[in-house]
């Protein structure tokens, strides 16, 4: 990242959760060993930047998995200290958040500041009211599993690989939402819940199976539909309530399932309807991508908030 604009982004893609059929802690931080240096590597080669010239080194300090997160913290710290250049602690969550004004070339709309984000990924479910990059207010987040979780594990279910969003996402397209009822969660105020439609999916779908045999590969796209749609009712009428609340015109979409078509779809009709704006990063900045957090570190950068080298990573959500 140079002034704002992206020089490069390499996102290594761990294929050994799917493997395992979700995220095993150990293997993802020695896949994230195996990957840190050639992937470092490439992105400077790509970006044409020798790393003598590296003003600064921005690394996620959490929240997230404490194995990978630590692989990444050691390498930056390292680095910043061989350069001697300064490290910027970056937070995961407020990073997807960043996504929106990510500069590759490519114009398109972006929010102004203050806007309202959901932030949605396969660790947080958040409503998050931001002021600027470095002024952000969580307003809502969720009581139990995260949006991403919910489609994993229903994936799981139903013998899908991880991650399964994006496959819910695909077979949801061919299903009708209406061919099964789910639970719509009753949480007062902006907080989220997941954990009753993900209880009631899986209970709905071993239920049927042992009933009628090849239930769940048979009725594959009706399932997926009646549960995205579930975790979009719940997403949106969180969303129109805190809209409505904090009389807010602008609304960013952020996070893994942000890349949901569904989800996209549904939103941009919200936005007609409430008479707000809607954006949506580009898919490749919607799930985990460094560009996210280079972007986030050049503005605690610019604003001279240098993390010490003895920064730890932080595995939980903070503040
Ligand atoms: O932001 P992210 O890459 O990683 C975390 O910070 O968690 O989000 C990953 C999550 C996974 O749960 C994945 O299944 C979900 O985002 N996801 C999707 C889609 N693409 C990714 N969920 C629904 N529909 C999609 N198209
Ligand atoms: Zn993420």
């Amino acid at each position: 990242m140079a002034g704002g604009r992206l020089l490069s982004n390499v996102v290594a893609s761990q294929e050994v959760h799917a493997k395992w059929g979700g995220v095993v802690p150990e293997l993802a931080s020695r896949a994230h060993q195996e990957h840190i240096v050639p992937v470092v590597q490439e992105a400077l080669q790509k970006a044409g930047v020798a790393k003598e010239d590296l003003q600064a080194v921005a690394f996620t300090r959490g929240p997230g998995l404490i194995g990978a997160l630590l692989v990444g913290a050691c390498f930056a710290r390292t680095l910043a200290q061989a350069l001697q250049i300064p490290l910027l602690a970056v937070d995961h969550v407020q990073a997807h958040i960043m996504a929106h004004f990510i500069r590759d070339g490519q114009e398109r709309p972006q929010p102004s500041f203050p806007f309202l984000n959901l932030t949605v990924s396969g660790g947080h479910s958040q409503l998050v009211l931001v002021r600027s990059p470095l002024d952000m207010e969580v307003i809502g987040s969720t009581l139990d599993d995260a949006a991403g979780e919910a489609f994993d594990n229903g994936a799981k279910v139903l013998g899908l690989p991880y991650p399964g969003g994006p496959l819910v996402d695909r077979h949801a397209r061919s299903g009708d939402p209406a061919s099964f009822t789910l639970p719509k969660p009753a949480i007062p105020g902006l907080d989220l819940s997941f954990s009753g439609i993900k209880t009631a999916f899986v209970a709905l779908v071993q239920r049927e199976e042992l009933r009628t045999p090849g239930f769940r590969e048979n009725r594959r796209d009706d399932l997926c539909a009646a549960l995205q749609a579930a975790i979009i009712d719940h997403l949106v009428a969180k969303l129109r309530r805190a809209v409505r609340l904090h009389n807010i015109s602008q609304v960013g979409i952020a996070g893994g399932v942000a890349a949901n078509s569904g989800l996209r779809h549904r939103l941009q009709e919200f936005g007609r309807r409430e008479g707000v704006d809607v954006f949506f990063p580009p898919l490749a900045y919607c799930t985990d991508n460094a560009a996210m957090i280079a972007l986030a570190g050049q503005h605690l950068f610019a604003a001279g908030r240098f993390a010490p080298l003895d920064t730890v990573p932080l595995p939980r959500l903070h503040g």
